[in-house]
């Protein structure tokens, strides 16, 4: 039996325990000197590192401006974001981060803007190693440019990116061993991505492409839309996080499961009957940033209220149950 407190090991990455902080966008931050990463991302993710978290996934980050240092990649981000990674593994988390490709209708891209897009998803993931990240995630999920790709029925392309899954997935894989080439053996390269898209077996069929062009981890959350299919009885959570157990049955490699997990017992279950080989906390991590060390410890969780206006998305100061955790303005 599998326990939370089990390390993992990816790429020779040793993982120390099963808890993932999700990506998440902290849109009521901003950086200094006009930056967008700053003192107030360092603060938040070293206290969810600090807190016990095994792996910490960077929210999304947009590849455009990795080729010439612009955009989220600026001096004063990159300094940020080295900060972030040097803390992080001060405390022992293995950090990644969450490459962005924007929100763009693929059917209308020419050559050359999938060329430029996939020049800048392969400097990204040069840039973050080269910072000190122990790896990227590709942000193929929620509806966004890559997800787009992969989903069957929005992809009408007739070249070599739509069709069948393996075309679907080449957006990523066709550069993969570029990426692979320009970087570090133990970079780890993972994909974020749902298992609707639009039917069960075209998420399975993707997925199972990405194993075969070597990603190392799959973190299932939802394609173009969340999933209202019914989970099996027992189940005690959302079909969303039904598609991270149905997927991890379907390939070799570890896999994230993420949506609505909440408490030591959630966490366990998954864990213990191996259902997948890490869960993924979101808005439990943001009400209780060391969410990952109470539930080791089985200690009482700060939990997210539920109120369903994650005012994370607007000012985080406003979260019910992370006021009294609430960083720094
Ligand atoms: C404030 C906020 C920001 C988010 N930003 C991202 C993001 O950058 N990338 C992403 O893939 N998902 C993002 N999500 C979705 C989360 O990663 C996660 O899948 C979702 O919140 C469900 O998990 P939870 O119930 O544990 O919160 C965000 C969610 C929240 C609440």
């Amino acid at each position: 039996m599998a326990r939370i407190t089990d390390e993992l090991v990816i790429r020779g990455n040793h993982i120390k325990n099963r808890i993932v902080m999700a990506p998440m966008v902290t849109f009521s931050f901003h950086g200094d000197n006009r930056s967008y990463y700053g003192r107030q991302h360092i603060e938040h993710y070293t206290k969810r590192a600090k807190g016990g978290t095994g792996l910490i996934i960077v929210q999304a980050t947009s590849v455009f401006g990795a080729l010439y240092s612009t955009g989220m990649w600026s001096v004063d981000d990159v300094a940020a974001l080295k900060q972030i990674a040097n803390n992080c593994h001060k405390y022992g988390a293995t950090i990644m981060m969450q490459l962005h490709c924007g929100n763009m209708d693929i059917n209308r891209l020419s050559d050359e803007e999938i060329h430029s897009m996939q020049m800048n998803m392969k400097q990204a993931a040069i840039r973050a190693s080269e910072i000190g990240f122990d790896g990227v995630e590709y942000h193929f999920a929620h509806g966004f440019t890559l997800c787009k790709f992969l989903d069957a029925s929005y992809n009408r392309r007739t070249d070599g990116y739509g069709g069948d899954a393996l075309n679907r997935a080449r957006i990523l894989t066709k550069i993969l061993p570029d990426i692979r080439n320009n970087i570090h053996k133990n970079f780890i390269i993972g994909v974020r991505m749902g298992e609707y898209l639009p039917e069960s077996r075209d998420g399975i069929e993707a997925a199972r492409a990405f194993e075969k062009a070597g990603i190392d981890l799959l973190h299932i959350s939802f394609g173009m839309q969340p999933p209202t299919h019914p989970v099996p009885e027992g189940f005690i959570y959302s079909p969303i996080t039904w598609s991270g157990c149905k997927i991890k049955k379907e390939v070799n490699i570890p896999v994230i499961a993420v949506n609505e997990i909440r408490t030591e017992e959630q966490v366990r279950f998954l864990i213990e009957n191996n259902y997948v080989d890490f869960a993924a906390i979101g808005r439990g991590m943001l009400a209780d940033p060391e969410f990952a060390s109470h539930v080791i410890n089985s200690e009482p969780v700060n939990m997210c209220s539920e109120c369903k206006r994650c005012f994370w998305f607007t000012n985080h100061t406003l979260c019910p149950a992370g006021s009294q955790y609430s960083d720094n303005q």
